[in-house]
C-alpha cells in the first residue's frame, strides 16, 4: 500500500490575514511540478479567509488544502471564542487538528474532550489530524508505547469508523525544542500506532492511515524520517513559518534535491 507523502503547516499563533497572504504568494513562487506529496496549512482560524482567497489567486489551488487548527465539538451553541465543524468546512477546511499538547497543556483538554471533537470532525465529513505523544518524563520512564496507544484509544473510544483520519505522533519534549526523535524510534512508535489500528480496525484501514511525524522537523532532518516505511509526512511548527524553509520540507522529504 503507497500512501501519499503529507506536509502540514502548523502556524500556531502566528501570522496576520495580511502576513498570511504574502505568505501564499511567497510560496507560489517556490513550487514545481516535481514536488511530491500533499501540502496543508493550518494557519490561525482568523486568517483562513484570507489564506483561502490567496491561494484561488494562485497556482497553489489545487495543490494545498486548509486545516484548521482547533475545533469545539458543537456544531453550535454558547461557547465564546469557539469555531465549530460547520464553519471551518464553509472555509474550505477539509482537516482539523485535534489534540495537540499545546492544546492538552495551555488550556487543559482531556482526552474525553478530545474524543469529542474527533466524533464532531469525523461526523461532520473533515478529517482530524489527532495528535497523540509522551512527555520527556514519560519517555524516560519508558512509558512511550503505553501512552501513546492509551491516548489513540482514548480518543478512539466511541468512534467505530476513522476513514480520513490522520494521526501525528508528536513526542511533547521534540516540540518547539529543536531536539527532534530519532527517525528509527520514532518509526517504531509508528509501527505500533498502525498495529493498534489493524487490531481494532482491520488491516486495510491500517495500511491507509496516514501517520506523521511532529517534534523540530527541519529540512536537514525530514528526509531520515520519510525513509521509515511507517512514517508517512510530517507536521511543521517553527520550520514551516518561512515558506523557503517549507517548501524545502517538502523537496527534501521526497529525496529529490
Ligand atoms: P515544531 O512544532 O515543528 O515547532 O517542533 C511541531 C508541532 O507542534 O506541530
Amino acid at each position: 500500500m503507497t500512501r501519499r507523502p503529507l506536509y502540514i503547516a502548523n502556524w500556531k499563533m502566528h501570522k496576520t490575514g495580511t502576513e498570511a497572504v504574502a505568505y501564499v504568494t511567497e510560496m507560489a513562487g517556490l513550487m514545481s511540478e516535481s514536488l511530491v506529496g500533499e501540502i496543508i496549512l493550518s494557519p490561525p482560524t482568523i486568517a483562513l479567509a484570507a489564506v483561502g482567497e490567496a491561494l484561488k489567486m494562485t497556482v497553489l489551488l489545487n495543490r494545498v488544502g486548509l486545516a484548521g487548527q482547533n475545533v469545539h465539538p458543537e456544531p453550535k451553541g454558547p461557547y465564546t471564542g469557539e469555531v465549530s465543524v460547520p464553519m471551518l468546512a464553509e472555509h474550505g477546511c477539509r482537516n482539523v487538528i485535534v489534540g495537540h499538547s499545546e492544546r492538552r497543556t495551555h488550556f487543559g483538554e482531556n482526552d474525553q474532550f478530545i474524543a469529542r471533537k474527533v466524533q464532531a470532525v469525523l461526523e461532520g465529513g473533515l478529517s482530524p489530524i489527532l495528535c497523540i505523544g509522551e512527555r520527556l518524563e514519560e519517555k524516560e520512564r519508558e512509558e512511550t508505547k503505553a501512552i501513546v496507544l492509551n491516548q489513540l484509544e482514548a480518543a478512539l473510544r466511541e468512534i467505530p469508523r476513522v476513514d480520513g483520519l490522520i494521526v501525528a505522533y508528536e513526542p511533547v519534549w521534540a516540540i518547539g525544542t529543536g531536539k527532534n526523535a530519532e527517525p528509527a524510534d520514532a518509526a517504531a512508535v509508528h509501527h505500533d500506532i498502525r498495529g493498534w489500528i489493524s487490531r481494532q480496525y482491520g488491516e486495510e484501514v491500517a495500511s491507509m492511515l496516514r501517520i506523521l511525524y511532529g517534534g523540530s522537523v527541519i529540512p536537514e532532518n525530514i528526509l531520515g524520517f520519510m525513509k521509515e516505511e511507517d512514517i508517512d509526512g510530517a507536521l511543521v511548527g517553527g520550520a514551516s513559518l518561512v515558506p523557503s524553509q517549507f517548501v524545502q520540507i517538502v523537496r527534501n522529504g521526497s529525496g529529490t534535491s
